[in-house]
């Protein structure tokens, strides 16, 4: 195994999560410099992590002959300009959520990293929680037939930073901010390969006196006709709620990432102290989050990267994912300014998926619509007749 030496770039919210990850237990992957605006902030980043350089030029990070891989932890509008000179530079880049403002954007960052030929990597952290692998890998296997539905859910009372709120720089609001992870766990879900065809999104500011929605809901038609359901929210109230739901033709999948975790505690109140991110109180009914890092996917997102990285090959969350989910978010703006259905466009390379279709079961020449055991133990029929297209019942003895 190779240890890396990283240049994080950032030390807001995110790059203390992705140090406090990669510092964490007893990795060889270290941050070697660190990059704020500010000195001060700068030092006591390093100092909170035992980082031995801190810089406040963003190149300088970049180009420490010592650092072999960028970690972009910075706002939404620098991250164009921080990836390109990464790959610029012929280093590996992993780059936060969401990839760009636009899709326009997120392409060019794509072109950026494959003409260079450098590692990149999505660091979309939701769709490595341990849960949700561990949920994509069962429904890979077949354990729900095929998906039919996913919805993805995150709402939280707003972000934690003033340059948030400011559409310029960001691209928008919840849909960008939150919208981003519930599309990638949707498309984990629907199957990447799977064509992200049409949205239709409604969006409405209701709460904060902004520019941008602060609340949004949206479906995505896939080309196998699963539809995606994601719900965001600025103005939920009650901490993070994070929650996915699958449906399949034989079975279901129910995730609840950070409210109901397994771990409730209550409290009258004592020594304040941190709970969960975006939680509202510390006292009262608490549910704090075990081991966030990992409940939150960093820990497996990374180690993902980093054994993808050595072994030359492309890691889960790649930027063309980041991409396509801004070419679907770019949908969303657009159809809810034109309240109806549009078209997701994109450079597709995912191949072709075929529509979910049933197969017919036949009973003495009648369609099987559906089974259902009656209490006595018998089974009843709910029937087709495929020439007059009447429907019937038969009770009928269950086989011994
Ligand atoms: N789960 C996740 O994957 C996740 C969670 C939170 C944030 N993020 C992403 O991480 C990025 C940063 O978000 P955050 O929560 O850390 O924000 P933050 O406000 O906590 O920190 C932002 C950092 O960027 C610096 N910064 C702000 N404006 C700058 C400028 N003009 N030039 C240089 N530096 C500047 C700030 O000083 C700070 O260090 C965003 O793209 C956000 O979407 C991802």
């Amino acid at each position: 195994m190779r240890a890396h030496s990283i240049a994080m770039l950032g030390t807001g919210l995110i790059g203390d999560f992705y140090t406090m990850t990669l510092h964490g237990q007893r990795g060889a992957d270290r941050v070697r410099v660190v990059y704020s605006r500010s000195e001060e902030r700068g030092r006591a980043f390093s100092e909170r992590w035992g980082i031995p350089e801190q810089t406040t030029s963003i190149q300088a990070a970049i180009d420490h002959p010592d650092v072999d891989v960028v970690v972009v932890a910075l706002p939404n509008h620098l991250h164009e300009e921080a990836v390109t000179a990464v790959a610029k530079a012929g280093k590996a880049v992993l780059c936060t959520k969401p990839l760009g403002r636009t899709a326009a954007e997120a392409q060019r960052m794509l072109a950026a990293v494959e003409k260079a030929g450098v590692f990149a990597g999505y660091l979309e952290d939701l769709c490595y929680t341990p849960k949700t692998l561990k949920a994509i890998r069962s429904v890979e296997e077949g354990a729900i037939g095929d998906v039919t539905w996913v919805r993805s859910r995150e709402t939280h009372p707003g972000p934690h930073s003033a340059w948030f709120w400011d559409g310029r720089l960001t691209g928008g609001g919840p849909i960008i901010d939150l919208g981003c992870h519930c599309i990638e766990i949707i498309r984990n879900f629907a199957g990447k390969g799977n064509r992200p065809v049409e949205v239709l999104c409604h969006t409405d500011t209701l709460v904060h006196p902004i520019d941008d929605e602060d609340n949004a809901i949206a479906l995505i038609r896939f080309e196998s006709g699963a539809i995606g359901q994601f719900e965001v929210s600025w103005t939920f109230r009650g901490g993070m709620d994070l929650r996915d739901e699958v449906a399949g033709t034989h079975g279901t999948i129910w995730l609840n990432h950070f409210l109901r975790t397994g771990f409730e505690m209550f409290t009258a109140g004592g020594e304040k102290g941190y709970v969960a991110e975006k939680a509202e109180t510390s006292a009262g009914w608490l549910f704090p989050v075990g081991d966030e890092v990992s409940e939150l996917g960093y820990v497996d997102m990374f180690t993902d990267m980093f054994r993808s990285m050595d072994a030359g090959t492309a890691p889960r969350e790649t930027f063309y994912d980041g991409y396509v989910v801004n070419s679907i978010m770019d949908a969303c703006y657009r159809s809810a300014k034109a309240r109806a259905w549009v078209p997701v466009e994109l450079d597709w390379r995912g191949g072709t998926t075929a529509r979910i279709a049933a197969k017919p079961e036949l009973y003495d020449g009648q369609v099987v619509i559906k089974r259902e055991l009656l209490p006595d133990g018998r089974e009843k029929l709910i029937l087709k007749d495929p020439a007059t297209g009447d429907f019937s019942d038969r009770v009928v003895a269950v086989k011994g």
